[in-house]
Order: C-alpha cells, then structure tokens, then sequence
C-alpha cells in the first residue's frame, strides 16, 4: 500500500513548553494507527500540525508523497486531509446532504451532478441515507457523529484524522462508529484518537502513544496497550478494554 502521510521530526512549543516533541510516522493507505496518552499529551496539537491549523517549529509533513509542512489548511484539505472533531461541527441550519455536499464541492471540488452523487456515496457509507433531508441541528448524538464523520470523509479521499469521535456513546453506539471507521480505513490512512481503548484495539493496525508530547510507543495494538510503560502511563490501572 502507498504511503498516505509521512512525518519526520515533528515539534512544537507553546512558550517554554515542548508540546510536540519531534514525532516521526508513517501512515499507509488501509491502515487505521491509533493514538493514546494521557490528557494534554500533544494529541490534538499533533492533529493541528498535520491539518495545518497549527505551524510546526520543526520537521517535516508529507501527504501523498507530497511535502505540505508549509501548505495552508484549506489547500490540505484539497489534497485529501479531512478532519472530524470530538464535538461535532455541522452547519445546524441545513439538512444532512447539503452538509456534505457543502464538503464535497469545497473539499473535493466535485460539482453538480457528481457532486450530489458522492455526498449519496459518503451518507450511504455512514448510515445516513435515510436521513439526507434531516436538519443536521436536529440529529440525536450517534447521528451528529455520523454526520462529522460523513463531513470528514467528504474532503478526507487520502486521509482521515479522527479526534474522540466516540465519546459520549453508549457501548453499542461505538460499536458502531468501530464499523464505519473499519470500512473508511480500506481506501485511506486514517488516524483515530481515542480514549476508549478498546474502541481502538478492534479496528487499529497499530498504536501509537504520546506522553509529554514524545511518541513513546508505535506498534502492535495488544503488546503496546499492554506493555509496562503505557500501563504505569496510565497510573498502574489496567486500560479500559485491554486484557
Ligand atoms: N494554543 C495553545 N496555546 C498554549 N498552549 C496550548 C495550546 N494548545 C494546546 N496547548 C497545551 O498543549 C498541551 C497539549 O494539548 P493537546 O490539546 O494537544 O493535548 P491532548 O493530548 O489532545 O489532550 P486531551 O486528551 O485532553 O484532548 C496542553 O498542555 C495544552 O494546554
Ligand atoms: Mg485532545
């Protein structure tokens, strides 16, 4: 599989911190890389690296082979980087299809007829079908997820970037969420924060987890959710889902 999004030495401070603290990867397309640590790690600052909302101080972002550490937010968004926040962000006052729609003519840059037949595409993906005329401010919780996950893909052809998408759900509701990132992760790389572990570990290839903003772990999900490190990480008590 091609590399989706390749990142060397990665790093940025806020004053005296180092928030990010020169992380490297590699994400191909059909993998699905999880993200763990503990709360102000660096996660979603290494998410604001990678869509350009945030100007690293250091290193390198390539997204398809292409060097975009010096590219605007939205021109990331042209080459496939989508994006879905833990708190969703439809446009509430228009229905569902015209939320991705909106992505897929901006993002994608389709328009007319192949437009409207891709945000059917993307609902279709997400379950959403049957909901397209649906005000997007009316949608109960697991639907407003689908929704920005749908407004992700719209823009996101190369890769995904997923924080906390599943908090808030029941247990059966991230089931859910499991399925349709498993089936979006075929075609792209996506990378999914998330602190419901278990979440991660029935979809992701590998882990990889930030302390301090360091990458201190990247691997196989079972042997890095378990290893000691990430355990005393995570103040000795077993992680939620790992057994
Ligand atoms: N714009 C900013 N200015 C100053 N400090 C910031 C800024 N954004 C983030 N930080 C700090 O950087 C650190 C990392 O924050 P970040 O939001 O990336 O953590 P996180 O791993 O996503 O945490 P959480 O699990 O709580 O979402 C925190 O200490 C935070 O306060
Ligand atoms: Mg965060």
């Amino acid at each position: 599989m091609g590399t989706a999004l390749e990142v060397r030495g990665l790093g940025k401070k806020y004053g005296a911190i180092t928030v990010v603290d020169g992380v490297d990867f590699r994400l191909a397309r059909g993998e699905c890389v999880g993200v763990v640590g503990p709360n102000g790690a660096g996660k979603s600052t290494l998410f604001n690296l990678l869509d350009g909302s945030v100007v690293p101080d250091r290193g390198t972002v390539m997204l398809g082979g292409r060097d975009v550490t010096s590219t605007m937010q939205y021109q990331r968004a042209r080459l496939g980087l989508g994006r879905a926040f833990q708190i969703p962000r439809p446009f509430v006052g228009i229905s569902v299809a015209d939320n991705v729609l909106a992505g897929v003519m901006h993002g994608a840059r389709l328009q007319g007829a192949s437009a409207r037949r891709r945000a059917a595409e993307i609902l279709e993906m997400v379950g959403l079908a049957d909901r397209h005329d649906r005000l997007a401010g009316s949608l109960p919780l697991l639907d407003r997820k689908r929704l920005e996950l749908a407004r992700a893909v719209s823009v996101g052809s190369e890769v995904l970037l997923l924080d906390e998408i599943a908090g808030g759900l029941t247990e059966q509701e991230v089931f859910v969420v499991v399925e349709i990132v498993r089936a979006l992760k075929r075609d792209r790389g996506v990378i999914w924060i998330e602190h419901i572990a278990h979440a991660l570990m029935a979809v992701a290839d590998r882990i990889m987890v930030l302390h301090f903003g360091k990458k201190i772990a990247d691997g196989e999900p079972v042997s890095v959710m378990n290893s000691a490190l990430v355990q005393e990480i995570y103040l000795g008590s077993p992680v939620d889902g790992v057994t």
